[in-house]
C-alpha cells in the first residue's frame, strides 16, 4: 500500500516519513508515484474498449515531475491558462491530447494555444468564439472548438465548486446552445468538433453524471439533426474522493462519515457509458482530484501545544498558505501522527502560524495525544494543495518530494529566503 503504518510508524511506500522530515524538513508535500499511477490507470481502464482520452486537470497539481509521470503513461492535459499550457508542454503531453478550458481566456493565451496546435478550446461564450475566430484568422490557423454548455444540473457539492447551475458563470446556457453552435459553425477559421460539460468538483453521487450523460446525448442528437457534426463529448472532471477514515489503525479515532460509499471513478464512468456510447462520439474526460488527491500528503511538525480553559491547540509549522482547503471550504482532511505512541485521544484544534483565525486545519478534532515536535501527516492533499500555496505572511513555499519504492526525489526545492527577497 502507498501509505501504511509499519510498527506504528507511517510510511509512504517504503520510506518512513520521519526520514523525510530529517532530510528535507517541514512543511513538506510528499507524493507516492505508485499511487498516482494506480489512480490514473484505474480511471483510464474504465474506458478501455471505447475511443477516449483521459486528460489530467492541471489545476489540481501542476508539478512538472508529477505531470511527466502521467504524460509518459498516455494521459492528456486539461489546461486553463498560458502557464498551465507551458507546464503541460514541458512535461511532454502531446498537443493533440490537450484541451484548453476556462471562462476568461485572454487573447495571448488563445494565440499560444493555436500556435501549439492543441486539440481544442472548450469555449464558454459567443464573444469568446468570435475572438478565437479573429485570432485564428490572423494566424492563418483553424481553431478546433468544443462548446461548454451549462446544463443546469445540481452537482450537490460545496457551493464554491459546483459549476453547472444556471446562476453560475460557467458555460453557455443550455437554452442558447443551439444558437451558439450555429454561430460557431458560421465563423471563419473555426472547426466545431465537440460538446463539453463540467458539473463541479468533489461530486459524491452518481445522479448528476447520469443526468449529464442524458443531457449530452440528447444535445448531440439535436445538433446532428441541425447539420452540425459532433465528434467528441467531454464530460469534464469532478469525481469525488474520500477524505475521512482514509487511514485506519486501532490507535486512530474513527470519524463519523456520511459518505462511506463514494463511487469509484470507474463506477461513475460506468453509469454514463451506455448512454454516451450510443452517441458514437470519442469521449474526453478531465479528472484532477481523483487522480492525485490521495497520492499526496502534507507533512508538518507540532511547534507548540497551547491550552486554555475551554480549548486546546496544536500549533503546527504548516499554515493556510501551504494548504488552503480547510480555510477556504471548511474542508476536512484526516490528520494523523507519523508515530503512534499512545492510544489515548484528546480533542484539539490543529492550527497554523499565520495571523488569521481562519488559519486552521481541524477544529475540535479527536486525535491521538501529541507532543511538541511530533510529526503529523495531513492526508489527501495531493490535489488543490501545493497549487494554492502562497507566500502569505511572507512564508516560504513548501518543498515537494516524490517517493517511488524506497527512492525519494525532490521535485520542488523549498523556496529560499533569497528567492523571497528578490
Ligand atoms: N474540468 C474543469 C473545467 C474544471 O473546472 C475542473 C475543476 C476540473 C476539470 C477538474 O475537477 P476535479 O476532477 O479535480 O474535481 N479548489 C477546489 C476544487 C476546484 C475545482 C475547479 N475545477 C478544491 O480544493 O476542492
Amino acid at each position: 500500500m502507498a501509505l501504511e503504518y509499519r510498527n506504528n510508524e507511517l510510511y509512504c511506500e517504503d520510506v518512513p516519513l520521519t526520514e523525510l522530515h530529517e532530510e528535507f524538513g517541514t512543511p513538506l508535500y510528499v507524493y507516492s508515484r505508485t499511487k498516482l499511477l494506480e489512480n490514473f490507470q484505474a480511471l483510464d481502464a474504465a474506458l478501455s474498449g471505447i475511443d477516449h482520452v483521459t486528460c489530467f486537470a492541471l489545476k489540481a497539481n501542476s508539478n512538472v515531475q508529477l505531470l511527466k509521470v502521467l504524460a509518459e503513461h498516455g494521459a492528456g492535459a486539461d489546461v486553463v491558462s498560458g502557464g498551465e499550457l507551458l507546464l503541460a508542454r514541458k512535461a511532454g503531453f502531446p498537443p493533440e491530447r490537450m484541451v484548453f478550458a476556462g471562462v476568461g481566456k485572454r487573447e495571448d493565451e488563445l494565440e499560444f494555444g493555436l500556435k501549439e496546435d492543441i486539440f481544442c478550446f472548450n469555449v464558454e461564450s459567443v464573444q469568446e468564439l468570435q475572438l478565437i475566430s479573429r485570432v485564428a484568422l490572423r494566424l492563418q490557423k483553424t481553431a478546433r472548438v468544443a462548446l461548454r454548455i451549462n446544463p443546469d444540473i445540481n452537482a450537490e457539492s460545496h457551493p464554491y465548486i459546483s459549476t453547472a447551475l444556471k446562476e453560475h458563470k460557467f458555460g453557455i446556457p443550455a437554452g442558447e446552445s443551439r444558437e451558439a453552435f450555429r454561430v460557431a459553425a458560421s465563423l471563419p477559421n473555426l472547426e466545431v468538433c465537440g460538446v463539453h460539460v463540467h458539473l463541479g468538483s468533489q461530486i459524491v453521487r452518481k445522479e448528476p453524471y447520469t443526468a449529464a450523460a442524458t443531457f449530452l446525448s440528447t444535445l448531440v442528437r439535436e445538433l446532428r439533426g441541425a447539420g452540425i457534426s459532433i465528434a467528441h463529448v467531454d464530460i469534464g472532471g469532478g469525481f469525488g474522493v474520500r477524505y475521512k477514515n482514509v487511514l485506519r489503525h486501532e490507535g486512530l479515532p474513527e470519524e463519523q462519515d456520511d459518505q462511506e460509499s463514494i463511487p469509484s471513478p470507474a463506477q461513475f464512468i460506468d453509469t454514463m457509458l451506455p448512454v454516451l456510447r450510443e452517441t458514437g462520439c470519442r469521449i474526453w474526460l478531465e479528472p484532477g482530484r481523483a487522480v492525485i488527491a490521495d497520492a499526496g500528503l502534507l507533512l508538518t511538525q507540532v511547534l507548540y501545544r497551547k491550552e486554555n480553559r475551554s480549548k486546546r491547540f496544536l500549533i503546527v509549522d504548516a499554515g493556510m498558505n501551504d494548504l488552503l482547503r480547510p480555510s477556504l471550504y471548511n474542508a476536512y482532511h484526516q490528520i494523523v501522527p507519523v508515530r503512534i505512541e499512545t492510544y489515548e485521544h484528546e480533542k484539539t484544534d490543529i492550527v497554523g502560524p499565520v495571523c488569521e483565525t481562519g488559519d486552521f486545519f481541524a477544529r475540535d478534532r479527536q486525535m491521538p495525544k501529541t507532543k511538541q515536535r511530533d510529526l503529523l501527516a495531513i492526508l489527501t492533499t495531493g490535489a488543490y494543495g501545493f497549487v494554492n500555496a502562497s507566500n502569505y505572511n511572507s512564508r516560504l513555499r513548501p518543498a515537494e518530494v516524490l517517493v517511488n519504492g524506497d527512492r525519494v526525489r525532490v521535485i520542488r526545492p523549498r523556496q529560499t529566503m533569497n528567492e523571497l527577497a528578490q
